[in-house]
């Protein structure tokens, strides 16, 4: 065969894209923090004001059955490896700063394998995979810079975070660049410097490259501050939580809109697909919010876990362009999606748990995939300490439920009463999907509708029977989480609790830790840095 026409099959064959694109696409990934469903513009929210978002998912793929984690660290985990907790041992809670734990160092990141299919990675924002010897930083996950924060809930303009250990105080920076301790961005809020260095990469970004760009926000996760120009068109929202949370989400979708602007004067955007996703649900004791959905940040209801999400790109097709995808996309999904689908590479040495869904996001009735999502299976529960929840954030302004802080992580539930047979211990707190059907099992975390404080609703609290320990809704139909079917739908019931028992069969154990006092700051010039 002329080997010009054979070059020309290759391509066809091989290239998801336009032959013309001699370069797989600039891949730039935007993960917000503690984002609430309820909380961007095209979600039914004309308060808080994301132009930005607005217009790129409008033009892009909105995600409206996209699934995240319930909280900080476990998302952050599902994405970079494309595993489920049960497989990664990070089944439980957060990776506190004074833990000696990481994100399992045997196994390629995502940016591991877009770096070894020729792409520049490059990450600028929260890390929280752990730090506690070098091998578990960025820089070691390959990503080839970093300027960001190890931890979380730090101060947004000096970059410092206080963490109580056992009746001390400890205190000290948490601001990287590479390496090194960056103690000069003091009173540089955090959604610039990570806008700044993200357009900074793009400029100097060498273009015979594909570009990685993986920029975890700080926002809109606590303490809640804001520089005040951005409160101002707030100023109308009595609960001062809420107007600053507001304040950061249009100073965040600000932040958007210069890292895409920069993209097109720097003649990327033409080649790029960029993916908007949060972490998981807002926090509600922090100005996020998720109604209509029940529960927040967190839990296993809808509202700790149906994410924000979208994909934008010029390289759609344009019958996708402005569509609504509800098919089920979950985030460990993005690392076959973005080595496979979008970089046309390949998964060798690796072993995921997540789906190729680039075909379901850029073609027209593409059935996903994924029929099942294990959302967790945690042995341990929530009311472990140290707790779920970050200590309160500072400044605590007006909380609007303050008959809801009592006891934000009871205890597992103790006497479970459920009758049914099965293999499964359902006091364990689990849930798992199986297409419309969601199982949860133990103690999901709070379960009330909270509506946003502007809105004048008061919150709904449903009434649980005590040692009620297991739920099965319909989403499709009852996406609120309303209508438990657990006494009706005895076939699904069974069938959905001997899943949960076979993947448990396959867990790994949970590694979480005892704390560690050498990671006190002070040990280390007042900078939180590894130890070991
Ligand atoms: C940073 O700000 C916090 C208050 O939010 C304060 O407690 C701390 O002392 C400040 N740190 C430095 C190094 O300025
Ligand atoms: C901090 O110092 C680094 C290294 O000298 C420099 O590249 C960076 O621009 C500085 N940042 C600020 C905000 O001054
Ligand atoms: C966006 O760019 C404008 C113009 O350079 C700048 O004034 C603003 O601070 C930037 N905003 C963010 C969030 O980076
Ligand atoms: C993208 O834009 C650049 C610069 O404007 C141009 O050279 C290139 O051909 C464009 N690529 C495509 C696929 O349109």
């Amino acid at each position: 065969m002329d080997s010009l026409l054979f070059f020309t099959i290759f391509l066809l064959i091989f290239s998801n894209f336009s032959i013309l694109n001699a370069l797989p696409p600039n891949i730039v990934f935007i993960l917000a923090d503690d984002y609430g469903y309820h909380d961007v513009g095209y979600h039914n929210n004309n308060v808080i004001k994301t132009p930005n978002l607005d217009a790129l998912a409008s033009a892009g793929v909105k995600l409206e059955n996209y699934y995240v984690q319930p909280i900080c660290t476990p998302t952050r985990s599902q994405l970079l490896s494309g595993k489920y907790q049960i497989h990664t041992g990070l089944q439980h809670g957060i990776i506190w700063p004074d833990q000696p734990n990481c994100l399992p160092l045997d196994d390629p990141t995502v940016a591991d394998k877009l770096t070894e299919a020729g792409y520049e990675s490059h990450i600028t924002g929260k890390w929280h995979l752990g730090f506690y010897k070098k091998a578990c930083w960025p820089t070691n996950r390959g990503f080839k810079s970093f300027l960001g924060y190890l931890t979380g809930s730090e101060n947004y303009y000096n970059h410092t975070r206080g963490y109580p250990f056992s009746g001390q105080e400890w205190f000290g920076l948490d601001f990287r660049d590479n390496l090194d301790p960056a103690s000069n961005y003091t009173n540089t809020y955090s959604t610039h410097v990570f806008a700044q260095r993200a357009q900074q990469i793009i400029q100097q970004h060498d273009k015979q490259k594909p570009l990685f760009l993986y920029i975890p926000f700080q926002a809109v996760h606590g303490p809640l501050q804001v520089p005040d120009s951005y409160v101002e068109p707030y100023k109308f929202i009595k609960n001062g939580n809420r107007r600053n949370y507001a304040g950061m989400t249009t100073c965040m979708d600000e932040a958007v809109g210069n890292i895409t602007a920069t993209l097109k004067t720097e003649g990327l955007w033409n080649n790029t697909v960029l993916i908007f996703s949060t972490d998981n649900g807002g926090q509600v004791y922090a100005g996020g919010n998720n109604w209509p959905l029940r529960g927040w940040k967190a839990s296993l209801w809808e509202g700790g876990m149906h994410g924000v999400g979208f994909v934008s790109s010029p390289l759609l097709p344009e019958e996708v362009k402005g569509t609504v995808n509800r098919e089920l996309i979950h985030v460990s999904d993005w690392y076959p999606t973005l080595v496979e689908g979008i970089a046309g590479w390949n998964l060798e040495g690796t072993k995921l748990d997540g789906f190729n869904v680039w075909k379901t996001i850029s073609e027209l009735d593409s059935p996903s995939p994924r029929v099942e999502l294990l959302h967790n299976i945690d042995p341990m529960g929530p009311g472990d300490t140290p707790p779920i929840m970050d200590n309160p954030y500072p400044p605590m302004l007006d909380n609007p439920y303050p008959h809801m802080l009592d006891n934000p992580n009871p205890k597992p539930i103790p006497d479970c009463n459920f009758t049914f047979p099965t293999q499964f211990n359902v006091s364990i707190r689990a849930a798992i999907r199986y297409k419309d059907w969601k199982l949860i099992t133990g103690n999901p975390g709070p379960g009330n509708w909270i509506p946003p404080p502007e809105s004048g609703l008061s919150p709904v609290v449903p009434i649980v029977p005590d040692g009620k320990c297991v739920w099965l809704f319909n989403i499709k139909d009852d996406p609120n989480e309303v209508q438990d079917l657990s006494d009706e739908e005895g076939v699904v019931l069974q069938f959905l609790l001997n899943r949960l028992y076979e993947l448990q069969q396959g867990a790994l154990p949970v590694n979480y830790p005892k704390p560690d006092a050498r990671a006190n700051p002070a040990l280390h010039n007042n900078t939180w840095d590894s130890w070991e």
